[in-house]
């Protein structure tokens, strides 16, 4: 009942400071409110506040979810860069040094996690150990072997499972390689101009359900033309996605280039040139409340997939049994941290009301994300491809968390879910898109305290 009542005063606040501001402007405004006035108090998508955010993320998820990202299992990804655009051919190669991804040397990634066969848990890993063994010594036992193989294919079939949400990268392609995270960090390589803004037109023009039309506010239960609530939240997710890549390219923009040194660091005047209410006719401030849309999206499925990363056979394989015990104690640390949050996002008013409409608009939603995920190949710079890829594949997993069925959340009783399944390729993309966010929103911060210093 309390919350209801604060949501709706809320609300109501919201409206008003919209209404005044709209009125008449006031003349002091700051350059850091005209970046940040869609961005505090009550966002209208949860029951939360920016503050309540902020806080929870920046003292609490940040520093623990970096420490995380840091070990081996997190910092290597294995990726194709090299799968043809499949949308038009002429893709400008930028030869921009800083777009160059240097892939890792076939030693410096841990066998265990090299390893094909190698799903995740120990189970799994003795059963396939088992088969490969059997083919090599030509094995007669063919009902042991049966079954073990129909347990491998068992496994196999789940990673393609049709809840996915992006197109699956071919991995096992001999284009594949590991990229580690940590050498090839995300950061301004001077990709931009009209190349890139092909790349997002498209995604927008193309994928997203346009926003223009849109009449009913964020209830599905409110009948009215134009957008409904799934469609606007694929685009406030689109948009959010989009802020956070800048905000990181602002964070760590190239400010000095010479033979001798490189400094990467913050550019205020480039954050303003992409989130300033006036520069930007009004759309910066609401790109940054996507961005924590986007958020609290991710933090939602985190939160919804607990079960899955509790099971005891569930491990950070790597071969490093110390190590890799103390990793998915510290996953597991985070993502009860991240299930305290009170006011979490709920999913449940997505893809409600009628059960065929409901199933059609999510199939849509699924095949416009799979376009996004492809389009991904079509990014010119290899660094912004790279992250590119990795962003939309976490944001793909989250929403494959978010909308499965196979998944229950909150209901302890149901115990572990046994029949829902991560390859290592969505882990390692789920918990490093949602870092990148993590990270967004902490230099929120940062640009809050740069920008305070000019007018
Ligand atoms: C910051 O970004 C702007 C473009 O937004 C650019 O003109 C300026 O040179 C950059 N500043 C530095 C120190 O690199
Ligand atoms: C996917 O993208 C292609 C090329 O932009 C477009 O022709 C097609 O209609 C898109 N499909 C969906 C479902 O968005």
């Amino acid at each position: 009942m309390g919350r209801r009542w604060g949501l709706l005063v809320g609300v109501l606040g919201a409206v008003w400071l919209l209404g005044s501001g709209q009125g008449g402007r006031q003349p002091a405004e700051t350059a850091a409110q005209r970046c940040f006035c869609q961005v505090s108090g009550y966002l209208d998508d949860c029951t939360c506040d920016v503050e309540t955010v902020d806080r929870f993320n920046n003292y609490r998820l940040f520093p623990r979810l970096q420490n995380l990202l840091e070990s081996d299992y997190f910092r290597y990804y294995k990726v194709n860069l090299k799968r043809p655009c499949p949308f038009w051919n002429d893709i400008s190669q930028c030869g921009r040094r800083d777009c160059a991804v240097k892939p890792c040397q076939s030693d410096e990634v841990p066998d265990g996690i090299k390893s094909v066969s190698y799903k995740y848990s120990e189970e799994a890993n003795s059963l396939i150990e088992e088969c490969e063994q059997a083919e090599r010594l030509g094995a007669v036992d063919e009902s042991l072997s049966e079954e073990t193989q129909k347990a491998v294919l068992q496994w196999t079939k789940h990673d393609d499972s049709s809840d996915n949400f992006c197109e699956a990268d071919d991995i096992q392609s001999p284009d594949a390689e590991y990229v580690d995270l940590l050498l090839n960090p995300e950061r301004y390589t001077g990709y931009k101009g009209p190349d890139a803004w092909k790349i997002w037109n498209v995604i927008y023009e193309e994928n997203c359900f346009k926003p223009q039309t849109i009449k009913r506010p964020l209830n599905p239960l409110a009948s009215g033309q134009g957008l409904c609530v799934e469609k606007r939240a694929f685009y406030r997710l689109i948009s959010g996605l989009h802020a956070s890549i800048n905000v990181h390219l602002s964070a760590r923009y190239l400010l000095q280039d010479t033979w001798l040194e490189k400094k990467w660091g913050h550019n205020v005047t480039e954050f303003q040139q992409r989130f300033d209410g006036i520069l930007t006719k009004g759309e910066g401030p609401r790109r940054l409340k996507n961005l924590y849309f986007l958020y609290l999206i991710e933090l939602r499925a985190l939160s919804k997939v607990v079960p899955f990363f509790e099971r005891p056979d569930f491990q950070l394989f790597t071969g490093n049994k110390i190590q890799d015990a103390e990793n998915k104690m510290l996953l597991l640390e985070i993502l009860h941290e991240i299930k305290s949050f009170p006011l979490h996002f709920d999913e449940n008013s997505f893809f409600a009301g009628d059960k065929k409409e409901a199933n059609k608009l999510k199939e849509d939603f699924r095949l416009h994300f799979r376009n996004i995920s492809r389009i991904m190949d079509c990014v010119g710079c290899l660094k912004c491809r790279l992250w590119g890829k990795l962003q939309t594949q976490g944001l793909g997993t989250a929403l494959k968390i978010l909308f499965s069925e196979k998944l229950i959340a909150n209901m302890p009783e149901s115990g572990p879910s046994y029949e829902f399944h991560l390859t290592r390729q969505e882990i390692v993309s789920l918990f490093n898109a949602f870092g990148r966010i993590s990270t967004s929103v902490k230099e929120l911060e940062n640009f809050r305290k740069l920008l305070q210093n000019i007018h």
